[in-house]
């Protein structure tokens, strides 16, 4: 049995028939069921706009649950109780008059989780809605992102939705922060000392952090083409690594401890205005090359493009943090889409020993690093100095790991995809995982300095093939300063 308990609540699932509630939502939910962590009265009610039978909609959601969750994994008693919690409502959810079903299928005294898998820009008239039927004092909202494509467009949704809603019943998602080694960085940071003492500029070199996409647009390139992939990836997944690997301790483990922590890193970031833009800022596109041995298409020969698009599918930059802790430890951050391997990792580089007694051939290689594997193969990895074995070896050196794999030192359990995790912490009422309003403003307020710095400029992406690592600038970035990305060390 579960050693957290979970009170019992109606889910409401507004955009019920989107890709995100098919391929994570309901998915996520029906694990939690299988894990015991759904509590037996909570209910599941799946609310969008199109037209057809209440049955037909079970069984999409029924197909969609089997073509995620391996047959081998899927108990079928918990299946028959999952479908059994699950109601469909169709609405417009612009409409007040459809909102009354709405409240009549919310029953008894328990929690409503509104959660909006929905374009943000109808967040405020959902929220209106909700209050006019009387569903907001017992409501928790869940906010997808992208929040706005700027600060004005985020401050409007969210000054919409603070209409009715208090910060503290507002769950703003970054599924990033629902990943099992993120959540693992916090154990690693503050719950041993030996990294915490080292943990500064004094012992630090740089930090790195990459996500990599193996994938291209894949469908997505209306949305995509307007957003590009800082909006997309950097304002939220990379901010937010930045900031879990930067704060300063908290004093406890409480939401806003946290937050207030990873907001001052966020305005301790230095602003690169348009004449540092060249030289701290890579913006990349792909053409056509090769992914797993298949010839695939460029951006702007992808589905439903057009040929003009300037829209950044690759950002490698370096961010600055103007504080004690952070002075001269250039963080590089790395994302892209059609890269070579889908991978995500956080280098920390450590700086050499003060004084150098070994053969001097042997000093590229001295370097503490720990790594810290998102995906795939969750585990944390520090690199460390230790003597080549053998009597004819002297004094040679080599980097080995220590290391920790979480999937093979945790073979029996199963890693949990980030929704899990964030729909079962909105259930317990637990805000640590989710992004508060002025985390948002100041992410945005850092980009929206670069987007506007590239507008002045007119700035173009520069071409890298799929299936690289992206453009050769994003490497000229990081050894104009004397390092290298981890992997072409
Ligand atoms: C989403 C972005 O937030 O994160 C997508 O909108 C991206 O473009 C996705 O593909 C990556 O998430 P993950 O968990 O697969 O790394």
């Amino acid at each position: 049995m579960p050693s957290i308990t979970v009170e019992p609540c109606t889910f409401a699932l507004f955009g019920a028939l989107g890709d995100l509630a098919l391929r994570k939502l309901f998915p996520a939910l029906f694990q939690l069921d299988q894990a015991d962590l759904l509590h037996a009265d909570t209910q599941i009610l799946a609310l969008a706009r199109d037209a057809g039978e209440p049955q037909q909609y079970i069984a999409t959601i029924e197909n969609a649950l089997r073509g995620y969750i391996d047959a081998k994994n899927l108990d079928e008693g918990v299946m028959q109780r999952f479908l059994a919690r699950l109601s469909y409502v169709r609405m417009d959810f612009l409409q007040a008059d459809d909102y009354q079903q709405l409240a009549g299928q919310v029953a008894g005294d328990k929690c409503l989780i509104a959660y909006f898998a929905t374009p943000a820009s109808v967040y405020g008239s959902i929220c209106a809605n909700l209050a006019r039927v009387g569903l907001v004092d017992r409501t928790r909202v869940v906010l997808e992102k992208p929040i706005g494509h700027d600060l004005a467009s985020s401050r409007e949704v969210n000054n919409a939705v603070a209409q009715y809603f208090p910060e503290t019943r507002i769950y703003r998602i970054d599924h990033y922060l629902g990943k099992e080694t993120v959540q693992n960085l916090i154990a690693l940071r503050f719950a041993n000392s030996l990294f915490e003492t080292q943990w500064n500029q004094n012992h630090i070199s740089h930090v790195e952090i990459t996500v990599a996409e193996k994938v291209g647009i894949e469908g997505r390139w209306g949305y995509f083409d307007q957003a590009g992939q800082l909006r997309d990836m950097i304002q939220n997944h990379l901010l937010q690594l930045l900031c879990l690997i930067a704060m300063d301790p908290p004093s406890d483990l409480s939401a806003d401890s946290i937050r207030d922590e990873k907001v001052k890193v966020l305005k301790a970031l230095e602003p690169i205005t348009a004449e540092q833009l060249s030289q701290r800022v890579v913006r990349g596109q792909y053409v056509a090359g090769n992914s797993a041995g298949k010839a695939v298409p460029g951006y702007l020969e992808e589905e439903n493009s057009n040929t003009e698009s300037n829209t950044e599918t690759f950002v490698a930059l370096r961010a600055d943090i103007r504080n004690w802790r952070w002075s001269g430890v250039p963080f590089y951050l790395r994302t892209g889409k059609r890269m070579a391997e889908k991978m995500s990792q956080i280098v920390i580089h450590f700086k050499e020993p003060p004084h150098y007694i070994f053969a001097a051939e042997q000093r590229p290689l001295i370097s503490n690093r720990l790594i810290i594997r998102l995906q795939p193969d969750e585990g944390i990895s520090l690199q460390v100095m230790t003597k080549d074995q053998g009597l004819d070896k002297g004094m040679q050196l080599r980097s080995g790991p220590l290391q920790l794999s979480f999937s093979d030192t945790y073979q029996s359990a199963r890693i949990p995809d980030a929704y899990e995790r964030l729909l079962l912490e909105v259930m317990r009422g637990n805000q640590n995982l989710f992004v508060r309003k002025d985390e948002i403003e100041h992410a945005w307020l850092w980009c929206d300095q670069l987007i506007d710095g590239w507008k002045r400029l007119g700035d173009k992406p520069k071409p890298y093939a799929a299936g690289s690592w992206g453009p050769m600038a994003s490497i000229a970035l990081i050894t104009r300063d004397g390092k290298a990305w981890y992997g072409d060390l």
